[in-house]
């Protein structure tokens, strides 16, 4: 039996994470569970898996949880900051998936690695923002991160029993987005609502308006160079509007391994659960005959700047993904708000770049500095107020 904590268990990815956990009865243990907000699924999940410790993020929400979980003994509520460090910590837990979006993820991952947990990581942002970091506090305590994300699900399996030392590239795919098909100038007055209809996966809205900005691939971009230490610049993306295959990997010698799959981030998540075995659980299963066709095309960089934003924050290093990151994260934020237009949300984030001196081997004082520059750099880029360098 594998014990299980997730975090972000209401979520896209934690909601499927315990699809899968239900599947598997007889194989995990759900011993935690975390969620933000959402009070009322997240103790509709606590009823049904039965978990040891219960985290609620809003602390304004306990109180709702504590009566609507009156009635089960055995389960300890805990809230707030404490609360997720409790969830990412818990003695029990074999494994803690982090699926919470964006960097809230950061100081429970590494409270996970602390402890000696294996990871299943969803939350890419954590690696943008802190991938030095968070790869070094893993490797020195012996830890593993198995991605669930499934271009890096994929590549982690292309790479099993390959020499790392013999990458030549990596091929990123990317399905396009909503806006795949439609002329730059054309998504200009795009509403939330289509940016939000993405044409192959079905996740979470801040990374499906990433999506059709393509600044998802380049977030993958910065999480491929820290999982498979890769550069940045050998991390290519090519846009595959099918989404079957999810990534590949050229070796020295010129042969390229794939890993192919329908569009179902159960499997990635089920792969990363019980790593490194393989079990049937009645997923649904991809036949390429009724798939056809598979296209590859190269992305559009003028229609898509975000990759070269990307490239760029990369090769600036040091706090610069994190800003990228960060900037990101409100650009969004402002765009489902209505507050800025579909294209703005590059703008924002290119001005936010532009303004930040990165600082190198950064601390994590220094990320968690630059990160919350960068959000007031962009909010107030909008606003027209002014606010000092970083
Ligand atoms: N969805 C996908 O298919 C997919 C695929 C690959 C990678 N990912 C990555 O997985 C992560 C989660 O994505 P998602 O699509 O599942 O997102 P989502 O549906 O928006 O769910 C986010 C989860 O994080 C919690 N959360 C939100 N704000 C938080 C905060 N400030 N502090 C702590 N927790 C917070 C939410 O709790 P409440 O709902 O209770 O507020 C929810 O459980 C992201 O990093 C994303 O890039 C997602």
């Amino acid at each position: 039996m594998k014990r299980i904590s997730i975090l972000g268990s209401t979520g896209s990815i934690g909601t499927q994470v315990l699809d899968v956990a239900a599947r598997l009865q007889d194989r995990l243990q759900v011993v935690a569970l975390a969620a933000h907000t959402n009070v009322e699924l997240l103790a509709e999940q606590a009823r049904r898996f039965r978990p040891q410790l219960v985290s609620i993020g809003d602390e304004s929400k306990f109180v709702e949880l504590q009566r609507k979980l009156l009635d089960i003994s055995d389960v300890e509520i805990v809230a707030g900051r404490e609360g997720w460090l409790r969830a990412a910590t818990v003695e029990d837990a074999d494994q803690v998936v982090m699926s919470v979006a964006g960097t809230p993820g950061l100081i429970p991952t590494l409270a996970a690695i602390d402890h000696g947990k294996e990871i299943a990581l969803a939350s890419k942002e954590v690696l943008v923002a802190a991938g030095e970091i968070v790869m070094r506090r893993a490797r020195e305590k012996g830890v593993s991160i198995i991605p669930i994300d499934s271009e890096h699900s994929a590549i982690f399996q292309c790479l099993r029993g390959e020499d790392p030392g013999k990458i030549e590239k990596i091929l990123l795919t990317a399905s396009g987005g909503a806006f795949g098909n439609v002329p730059k100038e054309a998504t200009r007055d795009v509403t939330p609502g289509q940016a939000l209809a993405h044409p192959t996966w079905k996740m979470g809205k801040k990374i499906t308006i990433d999506s059709a900005t393509l600044v998802n691939k380049g977030l993958e971009i910065i999480e491929a160079h820290w999982l498979f230490g890769v550069e940045a610049d050998r991390v290519e993306v090519i846009i595959h509007p099918q989404s079957i295959v999810h990534s590949m990997v050229r070796f020295a010698d010129g042969s390229v391994i794939a890993q192919l799959g329908l569009p179902d981030m159960r499997l990635p998540i089920q792969y990363a659960l019980l790593y490194p075995e393989r079990v049937n659980t009645g997923l649904p299963r991809l036949d390429l005959l009724k798939v056809g066709s598979l296209t590859f095309q190269a992305p559009d960089l003028d229609k898509f700047p975000s990759l070269r934003l990307a490239y760029s924050a990369a090769a600036a290093g040091g706090t610069m993904p994190a800003v990228f990151n960060a900037a990101d994260e409100v650009a969004v934020m402002l765009f489902l708000d209505r507050k800025i237009g579909f294209l703005d949300i590059i703008e924002v984030i290119e001005r936010v770049m532009a303004r930040h001196e990165p600082i190198q081997s950064p601390a994590l004082d220094d990320i968690l500095a630059a990160d919350e520059w960068a959000r007031r750099a962009a909010l107030t880029s909008v606003q027209g107020e002014k606010i000092a360098g970083f």
